[in-house]
């Protein structure tokens, strides 16, 4: 029955995948339970459409030892906590091992956590503690009464989780990411408030994944005069794909809109002068690290739970030079990029409600990204090795 869901490894042949997996919640079900368990996801900067009243970043919010604090991530409530006697990270779900009564409720610190349900007590490794009526009880404390931990880890200042046992480690996910960013100065980067850091948008999550991975698109949503495809130079347009992640990047028309090639690995210097505008990278299955000379504009596209048809955009800047990143809508066309894309899938979502949507065939050169990312869905989600 899973036949449709076969994306062919050979684009010549492959179909992308059927319309069903980008509308039915029965599929957005599985892909919880393979692809977003097993992969490794950022975790938002904010995790609530309301902006909060704590300006730091998550990061920064379980810096210390024994600081904890709580989020919801794909409808889950969970908490952040830092070690005591450890530096280590820990993802846990913010209930009770007793009776589910919720653990953290806002941010703290401390060298032990107590439930205010009936008293429970546990480490900040999630392990059982102590608890008043429990004296005289029989095998106990169980494996069930300390808190199961997801991993959790800190990225240049991000932090991610894999929810469940990890497909593969995220330093090796991550290499190709951390080679090309070698020489650039990337510490202590400031978060920008944006207007829209997050919105709920029209479109299945890998629809917006698709979209990002299509530089196919480019000369016709972002088309010249005025649009990305004037600002970048065209015929230097590459993708490189990885096992987890892709680069796509070109040259700039306008030098000044370039990255210093001191910034960048020998291979990304044009003996001609031209500059390199951006490094698009797509880590899968939704996060996109774009890296301008002005910083880093990062695209995560969550799945809402019971919502296939709709994704939780986040959009956050960090900023490494302030004069840049005042020009980022003149010189890089940030927010224009941002709305015809947001626009494109809106339209797309309306076609997919036409009710005859064929599968899709890829142009053999100019959709080897999109290819690349539903081949992989492909197989995440029948759990290929
Ligand atoms: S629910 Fe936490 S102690 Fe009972
Ligand atoms: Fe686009």
């Amino acid at each position: 029955m899973d036949d449709d869901l076969i994306v062919d490894d050979d684009i010549q042949r492959a179909e992308s995948l059927p319309a069903r997996t980008f509308t039915d919640e029965s599929i957005a079900q599985r892909e919880r339970e393979t692809i977003f368990a097993r992969q490794w996801l950022m975790l938002p900067e904010r995790t609530t459409l309301e902006r909060r009243d704590d300006a730091r970043t998550l990061a920064e919010q379980v810096a210390a030892r024994g600081a904890r604090t709580p989020l919801s991530f794909l409808d889950r409530s969970l908490f952040l906590q830092r070690g005591w006697d450890d530096d280590a990270l820990r993802l846990f779900p913010n209930a009770c091992t007793h009776a589910w009564y919720p653990l953290v409720h806002g941010p703290s610190r401390g060298n032990a956590i107590a439930c205010g349900q009936h008293g429970r007590k546990l480490d900040c490794a999630g392990r059982f503690l102590s608890q008043p009526g429990f004296k005289d009880l029989p095998d106990f404390p169980r494996a069930c009464d300390h808190l199961r931990a997801s991993r959790a880890l800190e990225w240049r200042g991000f932090l991610f989780t894999s929810l469940d046992t990890p497909r593969v480690e995220h330093g090796e996910a991550f290499a190709e990411i951390d080679a090309s960013l070698a020489k650039m100065p990337l510490e202590g980067l400031r978060l920008a408030p944006l207007d829209h850091e997050i919105r709920d948008v029209a479109g299945n999550w890998k629809q917006h994944a698709w979209n990002y991975m299509d530089s196919f698109h480019v000369t016709y949503i972002h088309r010249a005069p005025g649009g990305l495809a004037d600002a970048i130079d065209m015929s230097s347009y590459r993708t490189e794909l990885h096992r987890w992640s892709a680069l796509q990047w070109a040259y700039a028309r306008d030098a000044r809109a370039g990255f210093n090639p001191d910034e960048l690995p020998e291979r990304f210097r044009d003996p001609a002068g031209r500059r390199v505008f951006a490094l698009w990278w797509f880590v899968f299955p939704n996060l996109a690290l774009n890296f301008y000379p002005w910083g880093l504009s990062v695209n995560l596209y969550l799945p809402v739970p019971g919502k296939p048809d709709t994704t939780r955009f986040c959009w956050f800047h960090r900023v490494r030079d302030a004069e840049k990143y005042a020009r980022r809508d003149r010189d890089w066309l940030s927010a224009q990029v941002d709305a015809e894309d947001v626009d494109a899938m809106a339209q797309v979502q309306r076609g997919l409600r036409s009710g005859v949507t064929p599968r899709g065939r890829f142009a053999p050169e100019g959709e080897r990204g999109p290819h690349w990312f539903h081949h992989l869905v492909s197989r995440e989600l029948r759990a290929l090795p």
